[in-house]
């Protein structure tokens, strides 16, 4: 492991400025099982969920950490937040596209509801957000998007995306349902927002991006798009293709980045943004001052305290952002591509797996491969409570996964999928060392089926 100087500072303020789930329980490790701190020897594939800081990233915040005065003056917090900003759109290469504007929030899921007020029409009462089955976003998610913090009535389409079996729905169909909802919706006036997710948490593309487009060009700004990229698994050209469609995107820096949990950001395409900026933003929004880029003037309502955490945490992800986005676009493809045919090889392969998913031979995968451990007395899929009780099981110490995602019912339980995920820093190893990365999740895997034998399941 490269070298790192542990700071308590740093740490005290890596844990603070999020929700309950970032705090160090008696153990000193927070809701998602991590230290505040680099872990020796560990080869974690729960990017998806969360990952233990790296010593790269520790480093980056540490080195502001030391430089900001404490406590933070206002201003001084401004200006970190803008060199922040400006870092992000030159290294996803946004800078030349106009008027766009970059807020940052304590989570993905935080930003959801900034989305929502921003694309919340105030001339309407209901409003309604058409989104996939929420097993396969934040779990926080509904909760936000129905309250973004105004008077009006909010609610929630659901379009389911699986099967009970856990088997995905053709996609065309699913893109079916969201259009005819969104139509039907539309006709019937209410307000009607479309949540995309590219991607979702068992790393699928709901709706397609096509049909994003073709929402977009029917509807235009009658139907707001909020595009939940909260995996940052996109192209920079996918990420733009969306935002020249005038779709908000949220990011995260705490899921492929592998930056710290808890930091989140909003991108909103100049349409929007020169809307809705003077707009007296809600204080419930639980959002502050710096947070919004200087012109945003609607943001002078907000407290002008900077989350000292939060900032701390954005440089620890944007260390990583920087690294990855050197590297070759090629072949980060080839070696995801490359990783997801082994692994899955595998997971076919061994009796008490299955794959979820398979990936169409011509689309790029995502690089979450979610898959159900078996019970080895039936051969059918683990319920949810024994999935977790595998995931929890898992030493943290040299091997992760993302948390176990519920993906379909049988007559009395749940189904839910573990997820094996790469991250960056994992991309980064790989390109130079793509067997040795290889390696690493096979172990891991069989360290799974290890348990799935120890957990000796009740047949049903
Ligand atoms: C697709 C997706 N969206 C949103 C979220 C929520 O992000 P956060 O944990 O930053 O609130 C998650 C969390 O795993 C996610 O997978």
């Amino acid at each position: 492991m490269t070298g790192w100087i542990p700071s308590p500072g740093l740490e005290h303020w890596l844990t603070r400025g999020g929700d309950s789930r970032i705090e160090l329980n008696r153990q000193g490790v927070n809701g998602y099982g991590y230290p505040p701190h680099p872990l020796q020897h560990w080869h974690g594939f729960g990017a998806c969920t969360a990952s233990a800081i790296s010593p790269l990233a520790y480093e980056a915040a540490r080195h502001l950490h030391e430089r900001l005065p404490d406590p933070l003056p206002p201003e001084s917090g401004l200006a970190e937040w803008q060199r922040i900003r400006a870092r992000f759109m030159a290294w996803t290469h946004l800078d030349d596209l106009a008027g766009l504007r970059l807020v940052l929030a304590a989570s993905g899921s935080d930003a959801h509801r900034l989305a929502a007020w921003l694309t919340r029409n105030q001339s309407l009462q209901t409003w309604v957000s058409v989104m996939a089955d929420p097993a396969e976003t934040g779990s926080r998610i509904p909760a936000m998007l129905q309250n973004p913090g105004e008077a009006g009535h909010e609610r929630l389409q659901i379009i389911p995306v699986r099967n009970a079996d856990s088997h995905c729905r053709p996609s065309a169909q699913v893109d079916a349902d969201f259009e005819e909802q969104i139509h039907r919706l539309q006709r019937e006036g209410h307000g009607v927002r479309l949540i995309g997710l590219d991607v979702s948490k068992t790393g699928r593309v709901i709706p397609e991006a096509a049909t994003v487009f073709r929402i977009r060009q029917r509807y235009g700004p009658l139907v707001p798009v909020i595009i939940d990229a909260s995996q940052f698994r996109l192209s920079a050209a996918e990420l733009r293709r969306y935002l020249e469609a005038d779709c908000l995107v949220i990011v995260t820096g705490s899921k492929f980045l592998g930056g710290p949990a808890f930091a989140g950001a909003l991108l909103i395409p100049g349409s929007v943004a020169r809307e809705r900026m003077a707009d007296p933003l809600p204080t419930s929004l639980v959002s502050s001052r710096s947070e919004w880029p200087d012109d945003w003037t609607g943001a002078g309502t907000l407290p002008s305290v900077c989350n000292r955490g939060l900032l701390l945490r954005w440089e620890a992800a944007l260390a990583e952002l920087d690294q990855f986005r050197q590297l070759p676009e090629a072949g980060v493809k080839a070696f995801i591509r490359h990783f997801t045919a082994t692994v899955s090889d595998y997971l076919t392969c061994q009796p008490l797996l299955q794959p979820l998913d398979t990936t169409p031979p011509d689309a790029t995968p995502s690089g979450i491969l979610p898959f159900l451990p078996k019970n080895p007395r039936t051969g059918m899929p683990l319920g949810e409570a024994d999935t977790w009780r595998i995931f929890r099981a898992l030493p943290r110490s040299g091997f992760s996964l993302g948390q176990p995602v519920v993906c379909g019912h049988t007559r009395n339980q749940n189904l839910a999928a573990l997820r094996l995920a790469l991250s960056a820093s994992l991309v980064r190893t790989g390109l130079t060392h793509p067997d040795q990365v290889t390696q690493w999740a096979l172990e891991g895997l069989e360290q799974v089926v290890r348990l799935i034998k120890d957990l000796n399941p009740a047949a049903r």
